[in-house]
């Protein structure tokens, strides 16, 4: 690790200890063991501050670096934009804001606005307060509630976490705002319903919901392509067109959620790009820049954006919302950097071939392992759910899936699990490499999971 003493480091460690407030985490541990700390990045790994290297199969935690650590290209783009041009409130544009939506757009048919921001949770409440307007403007109050689904998860904000569909997220974080109203998840591992046709049963019960609630008060339905921290969902087939057919029939605005999967995380540019369905909104976060700049997108049709420029002589009826950082020009030049890398290398071909890898090798630790129930994913996000019993499908203690994380760390590759999301259902080992992931690389990282499991399952 060039450029810092081992003193350096532990006077790194030690402030972090003392003031550094960390997400998702229990702290009273860091009493007595060393926080975490990653210091230096290349590629698919990462360097802990003990100088341990290890394999990264969760993209910086939270499926982010997509294109991988220590690109000399997307921080030399950024840096030449900052000299250039940081920053600029959002009334203005800017080269690379232009550019990149001009290129985001060229991918996205049917679809012509971008929205900038800098979160996922800030990208999906600004289609929440879009959809709010719209309802006021155009439908006289009516069609101002959100759908979202069980499982799903939308964001941090008080108005994403009313469209939590995973309840230990939103719990203690109460109350919320009306208007959003919960539909079934589409698990077919897990059903609720004994039919052939699952899929399209699973999305007759947004019907459902709708009828329910009346259709003349649901302005939009949002989902993720592939549910991620949910359970890692990839929905069955039949789902999206009986979604998209439900959506056109009570004149509600489809909203993907793809801060995680899209740019190319499940090989295709977007997910919803895999089932030919044709959204009114399309949320973007994550892979978006790699994390080498915080950007995050709400993009929508002409048709959307129509209903906010009808009426310019009204002082009020355009969209007043403001995003101060949305200025920020580093994040839309990463963002062309990054999308230039994905298409020079070739990501997408490779995600779609290193997903099926990761797929097969996971389906060979399943004839292995009675623990794993259930295999499933889309590209590089993949789940393997961990059962005490395959008959009963009773999940695994959350400690022990616990166990299998730790013991791949100890080995040197991080895995992820579902953590904090559904009750007694943190029991879903998630991957999500890099897309520039090689065979060995997949290899090393089933590998991992094949010695945890022997070890911690005995
Ligand atoms: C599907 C989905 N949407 C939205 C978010 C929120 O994104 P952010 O943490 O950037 O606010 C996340 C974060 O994990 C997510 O997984």
């Amino acid at each position: 690790m060039d450029g810092y003493s081992s003193n350096d480091i532990s006077q790194v460690v030690e402030a972090d200890r003392a003031h550094v407030w960390h997400h998702l985490s229990q702290h009273k541990p860091y009493e007595t063991v060393d926080p975490r700390v990653i210091i230096e990045g290349r590629g698919m790994r990462v360097w802990d501050a003990k100088g341990k290297e290890h394999l990264d199969a969760v993209s910086g935690g939270v499926w982010t670096v997509n294109v991988g650590y220590g690109r000399e290209s997307i921080a030399n783009a950024v840096r030449d934009q900052l000299i250039k041009m940081n920053y600029f409130a959002g009334a203005a544009g800017s080269v690379p804001g232009a550019r990149f939506a001009q290129r985001l757009i060229e991918k996205m048919p049917g679809l012509t606005r971008v929205y900038y921001s800098n979160s996922g949770s800030e990208a999906n409440e600004k289609v929440y307060k879009m959809v709010r307007q719209i309802a006021h403007k155009h439908h006289g109050g009516r069609k101002w509630k959100v759908l979202y689904r069980e499982r799903d998860y939308h964001g941090t904000t008080i108005g994403t976490l009313a469209t939590s569909g995973q309840a230990q997220r939103a719990a203690q974080y109460g109350p919320y705002p009306d208007g959003f109203v919960m539909v079934p998840h589409c698990l077919e591992y897990r059903k609720q319903w004994d039919v052939q046709n699952y899929g399209e049963r699973a999305a007759d019960a947004i019907e459902e919901v709708i009828l329910r609630e009346g259709p003349d008060t649901i302005g939009a339905l949002v989902l993720e392509p592939v549910t991620a921290g949910g359970g890692v969902i990839a929905p069955p087939d039949g789902y999206w067109p009986r979604v998209q057919e439900i959506c056109r029939k009570y004149n509600i605005l489809l909203h993907i959620d793809e801060v995680v999967c899209g740019v190319g995380r499940t090989g295709e540019w977007f997910g919803y790009q895999h089932y030919g369905i044709q959204p009114d909104f399309v949320t973007m976060a994550k892979g978006v820049a790699s994390g080498y700049a915080a950007i995050s997108c709400t993009v929508t049709t002409e048709a959307v954006f129509a209903m906010f420029k009808d009426d310019p002589s009204d002082p009020m009826s355009y969209f007043r919302d403001i995003s101060t950082f949305g200025g920020c020009t580093a994040g839309p030049a990463a963002a062309l950097e990054n999308m230039r890398i994905i298409e020079d290398e070739g990501l997408l071909a490779n995600t779609t071939a290193m997903g099926a890898r990761l797929m097969g090798n996971l389906h060979a630790l399943m004839d292995k392992h009675a623990v794993i129930g259930n295999v499933r994913g889309k590209g590089l996000f993949c789940g393997a759910e961990l059962v005490a019993d395959r008959g009963t499908k009773e999940p695994l203690d959350e400690k022990r899936v616990q166990a299998v994380v730790a013991d791949c760390m100890a080995q040197g590759v991080i895995i992820g699990a579902t953590n904090r999301s559904v009750p007694g259902f943190n029991n879903t080992l998630c991957l999500s490499p890099a897309l520039i992931a090689t065979p060995d690389d997949i290899d090393q990282i089933t590998d991992a999971i094949d010695g945890a499991l022997l070890r911690v399952m005995g």
